[in-house]
């Protein structure tokens, strides 16, 4: 199978290929990734001689480049995209461009050259913010209700890949996933950026009161829900993904890392909110384990000790991008007032 692989040298992405090239030898990858920020190939490095993988360095809004590499494809996963909440908050026309438009250019590019599937990867927070003392969960038939410009970008391009699935016969998949952290995550988001600000002997900033929740993932049993519904050969359907059976605050896994650390909780330093922070996510992932059989392997404490331990090991990998991105770290974090 011919696989065109978008966003492959972000952390999702990259772990991806990773992953489907170890248990799926037989297979082609193309990736093409416009190597943003946030795209890194340092995370290849032990495929990139393979000759079964290829690398393009290209963007998803390049028209008639996104016509040429999806030429001759099988299939299309779609990781593409600006991933940050904060960020679209200080800048969100990219995340249109890239997750609206550069989505738009590849279903158009897949209908064209007869792409015989299209899977998406796609979020929950489309689904918005559910309270904090319920056990509601989002699922397959939560209504959309994206609160930030990330999540209605994101909310956006899963519109656009439905209607394309209807309008023009595209046979597409998605999946809306939770909160994945492990290895090769930028050190933006809080899992990547707790660990290493302790590493740094830094405090580790949490936004407001501490208490929203979010529904956390190792990110190779993310990828295995991919290849779990990529592998099903279904269509137009749509699985939710999650991690979680029950709820933990930030507040908890900030204090779970300073332990495992070895750290006490003088580190944690409450800093202003982010601008319409959805409260709490929990995703009900029961379709995808009756249909499929998956379930997630990994545990939030195995999970956080591997992602600890990489880290660690993993120094010069994101030391320098922690030093590049200083100036967006100096925007998005405010004293608490
Ligand atoms: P990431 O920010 O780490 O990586 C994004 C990758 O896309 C980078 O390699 C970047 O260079 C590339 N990219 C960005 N704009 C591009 C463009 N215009 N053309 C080509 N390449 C471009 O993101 P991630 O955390 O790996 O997320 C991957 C996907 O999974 C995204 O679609 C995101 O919405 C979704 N998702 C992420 C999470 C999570 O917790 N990180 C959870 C659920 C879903
Ligand atoms: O739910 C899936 C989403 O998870 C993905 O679609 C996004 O691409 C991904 O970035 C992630 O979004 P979040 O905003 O939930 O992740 P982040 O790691 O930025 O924040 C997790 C929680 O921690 C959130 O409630 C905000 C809080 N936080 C975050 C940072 C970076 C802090 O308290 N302090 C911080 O410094």
């Amino acid at each position: 199978m011919r696989i065109l692989v978008t966003g492959g040298a972000g952390f999702i992405g990259s772990n991806f290929i990773l992953y489907w090239l170890k248990n799926h030898p037989e297979d082609e990858i193309t990736n093409l990734d416009a190597l943003t920020y946030a795209g890194n190939l340092a995370n290849l490095k032990s495929v990139e001689n393979q000759d079964n993988y290829t690398f393009v360095h290209g963007n998803i809004c390049d028209r008639e480049l996104v016509e040429k590499v999806t030429q001759n494809m099988d299939l299309i996963v779609h990781f593409a995209a600006e991933s940050h909440v904060d960020r679209s908050i200080l800048n969100p026309e990219v995340f249109l461009q890239t997750n609206v438009l550069g989505t738009f250019n590849l279903l158009e590019a897949a209908v064209k050259n007869k792409v015989a599937h299209f899977h998406h990867i796609s979020t929950d927070e489309v689904f918005g913010s559910l309270p904090l003392e319920t056990t509601e969960k989002f699922t397959l038939s939560t209504k959309y209700d994206p609160r930030s410009p990330y999540s209605a970008s994101k909310a956006s391009s899963d519109h656009l890949v439905r209607a394309y699935g209807e309008t023009y016969g595209l046979s597409y998949t998605i999946t809306n996933c939770s909160n994945n952290y492990g290895p090769f995550q930028f050190p933006e988001k809080l899992f990547g950026l707790a660990i290493t600000n302790i590493i740094e002997d830094k405090k580790v900033p949490v936004y407001g009161d501490g208490l929203n929740v979010r529904d956390w993932l190792f990110v190779t049993d993310h990828c295995a829900a991919i290849e779990a519904v990529i592998k099903s050969a279904a269509h137009d359907k749509t699985y939710l993904v999650g991690g979680l059976k029950k709820d933990v605050s930030n507040l908890e896994i900030v204090r779970l890392i300073l332990k495992l650390m070895g750290k006490s909780e003088a580190e944690i330093e409450f800093v202003q909110d982010r601008p319409g922070h959805d409260r709490r996510y929990s995703v009900d992932w029961s379709q995808i384990n009756q249909d499929l059989g998956w379930q997630p392997t990994v545990t939030l404490e195995e999970g956080l000790q591997q992602t600890i331990n990489w880290y660690q090991e993993n120094r010069s990998w994101w030391q320098p991008l922690k030093d590049k991105t200083a100036s967006f770290f100096a925007q998005n974090y405010k004293k608490k007032v």
